[in-house]
């Protein structure tokens, strides 16, 4: 199939960039939350405080997203591989068991994460199969010794010793 090889070169290209997990939280006007995983997460601006993520527009949850006008990120500590698994899959309630409080506008933050970002929806901007979602920063907080969940060539990492 013409593309396919360029594909996956791209897609292994990609991998080769060692990331965190962040789990990206919404609740629906019905009070249900909603939240997938998520590795496209990056901090854009400071002054104003402005964060992104990257949603497939083949996610389900793209159309929560859409409808809510503020989001919360959470960075993983690296014993969460298991709710980065459980929030990438499908068919199952994803909050089952897991641990969140509503933060201020609303959204999940989840219990354990090393850190956390509160954002009103900036503005979404559609780039080819995905949308960038852009979010003002409203509140954040961290855990001063959290260890980050690593995801580097498709595989979960911890952090090795510094250099
Ligand atoms: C490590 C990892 C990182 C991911 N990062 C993203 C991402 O940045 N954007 C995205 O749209 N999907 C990402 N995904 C896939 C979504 O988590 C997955 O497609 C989504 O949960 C689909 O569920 P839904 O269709 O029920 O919403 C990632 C998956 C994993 C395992």
């Amino acid at each position: 199939m013409a593309g396919t090889i360029e594909n996956r070169e791209f897609r292994r290209a990609c991998a080769r960039f060692a990331t965190g997990i962040t789990i990206a939280t919404v609740t629906a006007a019905d009070g249900a939350p909603h939240g997938f995983t998520a590795n496209s997460f990056t901090s854009v601006s400071v002054e104003p405080p402005i964060v992104l993520i990257c949603i497939d527009h083949k996610a389900n949850v793209i159309t929560h997203f859409n409808a809510a006008n503020a989001f919360a990120i959470n960075v993983l500590a690296t014993s969460q591989d298991q709710l980065s698994n459980r929030f990438a899959e499908r068919g199952q309630d994803r909050f089952d068991g897991v641990e969140w409080s509503a933060g201020d506008n609303g959204a999940p933050i989840l219990r354990g994460a090393i850190a956390h970002f509160e954002c009103t929806i900036e503005s979404r901007i559609p780039a080819g199969d995905h949308t960038i979602l852009l979010g003002r920063v409203t509140a954040a907080g961290y855990v001063e010794n959290g260890q980050p969940l690593v995801y580097f060539a498709s595989r979960y990492h911890r952090l090795g010793t510094g250099l």
